[in-house]
C-alpha cells in the first residue's frame, strides 16, 4: 500500500477547490477538510456577537481577540451526507456559515494575524497523521509546506461567479449573478493583497486552470499525479 500523504489544494473563491478535493478525498479514503470553512465560522461568531459592524463591515479586533479562546472548532462527519461538518462551539453550522452574509464579511476576518495562527494551529494537528486533503489559500504554502503533493487552481472570474450562483440557487438561497461575481472580484482582490498569508501559488504547487474541464476530468488528472508520484 502507498503511504498517505498530505494534499494541498490551493486557489482563488470559487474555483472548483472543494469538489476536486472532496472527489480526490473519497477515491483515496482520506480526510477532507475545507479550511475556509473554518474562517467562515469565526466570522459567523464574529457577526453574531456584534464584533463586526454588519454596516460597514469594520471589525474590533481588540474585542475579538479577548474572544478568540473562546471560539472552539472541530469537525464532525455526516455520515448520511457522507461530508464533515464544521461545528462552532458545538453547533454545527455547516450551512449557516454559506450566507451571503458570511461571505461578505469574511475576508475581514480571515486577513487578521491571531485569527491565521490560530486557524494554522488546528488545520495542522488535522493533518498530523497525513492521509488528508485539505484545500484553502495558504495549505501549501503556510500550512503545510512540506505537503508531498500541491495544487494551485485557478478558473476565470464569471466562471466561479457562475458556478456560486448555481450552487446557492441549488440551495433556494436567493442572491443575483451580478453580486455573487462582485463578491468573487473582491475577495481575489483581498486574499491577494493581504498582509497576512497572501494568496500565492507555492514554488512547487502544480497548476490547474479548470475553466473548461468536467469534475470527472478533474479527478483523473489528479489521480494521474498520485500515481506518477507512486512510481517515482
Ligand atoms: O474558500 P472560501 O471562499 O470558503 O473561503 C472563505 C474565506 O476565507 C476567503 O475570503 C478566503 C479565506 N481563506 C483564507 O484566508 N485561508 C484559507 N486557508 C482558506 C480560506
Amino acid at each position: 500500500m502507498n503511504p498517505k500523504i498530505i494534499i494541498a489544494i490551493d486557489g482563488y473563491s470559487s474555483s472548483g477547490k472543494s469538489t476536486i478535493a472532496k472527489a480526490t478525498a473519497k477515491h483515496l479514503g482520506y480526510k477532507y477538510i475545507d479550511s475556509g470553512s473554518m474562517y467562515r465560522a469565526v466570522t459567523l461568531y464574529a457577526l453574531r456577537n456584534k464584533i463586526i459592524d454588519k454596516e460597514n463591515l469594520t471589525v474590533n479586533e481588540e474585542k475579538l481577540k479577548t474572544r478568540i479562546d473562546l471560539i472552539q472548532i472541530n469537525f464532525i462527519i455526516n455520515n448520511k451526507l457522507n461530508r464533515q461538518e464544521i461545528c462552532l462551539n458545538g453547533e454545527n453550522v455547516e450551512d449557516e456559515i454559506r450566507e451571503m452574509e458570511v461571505s461578505n464579511a469574511v475576508s475581514f476576518i480571515s486577513k487578521i494575524k491571531f485569527v491565521r495562527e490560530k486557524m494554522v494551529r488546528i488545520q495542522q494537528e488535522l493533518g498530523k497523521e497525513k492521509g488528508i486533503v485539505m484545500d484553502g489559500r495558504d495549505i501549501g504554502t503556510v500550512v503545510f509546506p512540506n505537503a508531498e503533493l500541491k495544487i494551485f487552481m485557478n478558473a476565470k472570474a464569471e466562471v466561479r461567479a457562475e458556478r456560486r450562483f448555481k450552487e446557492l440557487s441549488e440551495k433556494g438561497i436567493d442572491v443575483s449573478y451580478a453580486d455573487i461575481l462582485k463578491n468573487v472580484k473582491s475577495r481575489d482582490h483581498i486574499d491577494e493583497t493581504r498582509e497576512e498569508s497572501p494568496l500565492r501559488k507555492a514554488a512547487d504547487a502544480i497548476e490547474l486552470d479548470n475553466s473548461n474541464m468536467s469534475e470527472t476530468e478533474q479527478l483523473n488528472w489528479i489521480l494521474g499525479l498520485i500515481e506518477k508520484m507512486n512510481k517515482n
